[in-house]
């Protein structure tokens, strides 16, 4: 882990421990988990005890404490996308990448990860990668759109 990453984010935030979880974000954002180097920095930085920042971290489902793949999937099965067919696009999803929710490829391509509702319920079903929603998903296209990733 590159200290120099995680002093820059926490020089941004002036070191302030109100910022703490913008700090935890970036640092997250920057190396697509929290590795528990990092929180010991940010303990010992913001001067904030190391089992506030563990409550924090876990309570969060936006923070990893394990390595994520270059692109995050996060497929919807609410009942939304869920009536519209959105356990066959995880049957695809699982096929083409291997992974079961929860997981993250070999390669570090990508995790997959459900979610319950990503508020777009009308262009459903639909899976959000890197942060850009994708709708009215159909097994082939969802093969198609996972093969343009590398
Ligand atoms: S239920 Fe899927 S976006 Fe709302």
């Amino acid at each position: 882990m590159d200290s120099s990453v995680i002093e820059r984010i926490i020089d941004k935030h002036h070191g302030e421990a109100g910022s703490l979880i913008q700090i935890l974000l970036d640092i997250q954002n920057e190396l697509r988990w929290l590795p528990g180097a990092a929180l010991e920095m940010v303990a010992e930085k913001l001067q904030v005890p190391m089992s506030r920042i563990q409550h924090t971290v876990t309570f969060y489902k936006a923070f990893s404490l394990v390595p994520k793949g270059r692109h995050e999937i996060n497929l919807c099965m609410g009942t939304a996308c869920h009536v519209r067919g959105a356990t066959r696009i995880l049957e695809m999803i699982e096929t083409v990448t291997g992974l079961q929710p929860g997981e993250t490829d070999a390669d570090m391509k990508f995790s997959l990860d459900t979610v319950n509702c990503l508020g777009c319920c009308a262009i459903g079903p639909v899976m959000e990668i890197d942060e850009q929603h994708l709708g009215k998903l159909v097994p082939d296209r969802t093969a198609a759109l996972l093969k343009k990733y590398d």
